[in-house]
């Protein structure tokens, strides 16, 4: 197994495993991987694949907001779950940015109380706040950040 970036052919294997976000989200989710898998980097937008075999089973990406950066997207294919998967693909940025970085803050967003919270909480991140109706009128948001 490994953590690589992605390519144009991976693009299926990813799309099934963001069938299990949220379909509010599927229109800026399926952009965003044309960007992040576009030979033309923009040198905003990335992303890593965690590949195992032939498979791709964990998806995450990254964009320079301002001054920081936004983690955008994590996901790993529901039947791969709990094994640590999201946990080696946040460590795996978090390194990337630590030595390829310019910036110093990592910041995230998920849904306030969703255990997604909980996950980035042992990832390492702290919250900075809650914000109403963000994204999704009467959902409420958490903002997390971690200091690259
Ligand atoms: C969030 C997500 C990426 C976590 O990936 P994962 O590989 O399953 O997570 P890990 O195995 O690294 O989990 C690390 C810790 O996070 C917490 N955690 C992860 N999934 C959890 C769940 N379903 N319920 C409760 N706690 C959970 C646990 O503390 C876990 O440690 P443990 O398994 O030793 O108890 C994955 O569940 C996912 O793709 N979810 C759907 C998309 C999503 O919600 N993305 C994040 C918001 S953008």
């Amino acid at each position: 197994m490994k953590i690589r970036k992605p390519k144009t052919t991976d693009k299926e294997q990813v799309m099934e495993i963001l069938k299990q976000m949220s379909p509010e989200y599927m229109t800026d989710m399926l952009s965003e991987l044309d960007r992040v898998t576009s030979n033309k980097f923009d040198g905003k937008h990335f992303g890593f694949v965690y590949e195992d075999g032939k498979d791709v089973i964990g998806y995450i990406t990254c964009r320079e907001n301002v001054a920081t950066y936004q983690l955008e997207t994590l996901a790993v294919h529901p039947s791969h779950q709990r094994k640590n998967i999201g946990s080696n693909l946040v460590n795996f940025l978090i390194q990337y940015l630590k030595y390829n970085g310019r910036f110093k803050v990592l910041n995230v967003n998920t849904e306030h109380g969703d255990y997604a919270e909980e996950f980035y909480i042992r990832s390492g991140f702290e919250i900075s706040g809650v914000i109403k109706d963000e994204f999704i009128p009467g959902i409420e948001q958490v903002h997390l950040s971690y200091r690259l």
